[in-house]
C-alpha cells in the first residue's frame, strides 16, 4: 500500500517537471518543480513599466549605465520579453530590434542562475527566427560572453567600449 502511494507520487512528479520545462521557467536552484516564472513578450507601451523596473534596477543603479544612453528610440520599434515571477512582479528584461540585434537582457540579482536570462534570449531568438530572420547579433559585455556562448553565440571582431563597459560582438546563424 505505502509501495503504491508512493509510486503514484513519483509519477505526478516526473509528469509536473516535464510539462513545466516544457512551457514554464522552473528553476534548478530551487528543489521545487512549481513554475517560478512566467515570460511575456509584447511592444513597448504593453509593459513599459515593468520593464523599466528591470533595466533601471540593472542597468542604471547596478552597472551605472548612464540615464541617457540606456533609454533610447529603439524601444518603441523592438519586440520586448518580460519575465515575471509568480506574483506578476518584473524580474527579467529583453528586447529585439527590427534589424536582428537582441540586446537589454537584464535579470533582477537575486534571480540569475536559475535559468531566467536562457529563457529570455531564447524567446528573442525564437521570435527572429519566426520572422524570417538569417541571424541574430548582440554587443556582449565581455564577461557575459560565457552565457552567450552557452546559446551558440560566437564572437567577431575586436573588443569595443559602450558606456564606459567593454562589450564584443556575438552572432548566431539561424
Ligand atoms: C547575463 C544575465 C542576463 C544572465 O542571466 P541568468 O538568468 O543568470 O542566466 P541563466 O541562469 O539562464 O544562465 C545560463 C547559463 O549561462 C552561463 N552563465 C550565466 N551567467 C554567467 C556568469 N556570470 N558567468 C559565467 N557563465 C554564466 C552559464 O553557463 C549558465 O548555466 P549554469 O547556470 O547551468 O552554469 C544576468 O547575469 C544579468 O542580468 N546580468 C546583468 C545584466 C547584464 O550584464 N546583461 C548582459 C548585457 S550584455
Amino acid at each position: 500500500m505505502t509501495g503504491s502511494i508512493l509510486m503514484l507520487a513519483l509519477s505526478a512528479l516526473v509528469l509536473e517537471l516535464g510539462i513545466d520545462k516544457a512551457s514554464r521557467g522552473t528553476s534548478n536552484a530551487s528543489r521545487s518543480m512549481s513554475p517560478t516564472f512566467h515570460l511575456l513578450t509584447g511592444a513597448w507601451p504593453e509593459h513599459e513599466a515593468a520593464l523599466r523596473h528591470v533595466r533601471h534596477a540593472v542597468f542604471v543603479v547596478e552597472q551605472a549605465v548612464p540615464v541617457d544612453l540606456e533609454w533610447d528610440e529603439y524601444d518603441a520599434v523592438s519586440l520586448h520579453a518580460l519575465a515575471i515571477d509568480v506574483d506578476g512582479m518584473p524580474i527579467g528584461s529583453a528586447r529585439l530590434l527590427p534589424d536582428g540585434h537582441i540586446g537589454r537582457v537584464a535579470v533582477l540579482a537575486p534571480w540569475r542562475r536559475r535559468g531566467v536570462g536562457s529563457a529570455l534570449l531564447r524567446t528573442m531568438i525564437d521570435a527572429a527566427r519566426a520572422r524570417g530572420d538569417r541571424n541574430v547579433v548582440l554587443n556582449a559585455q565581455v564577461w557575459a560572453m560565457p552565457f552567450y556562448a552557452h546559446h551558440g553565440f560566437a564572437a567577431e571582431g575586436d573588443a569595443f567600449d559602450e558606456a564606459g563597459i567593454a562589450h564584443r560582438t556575438m552572432r548566431l546563424a539561424l
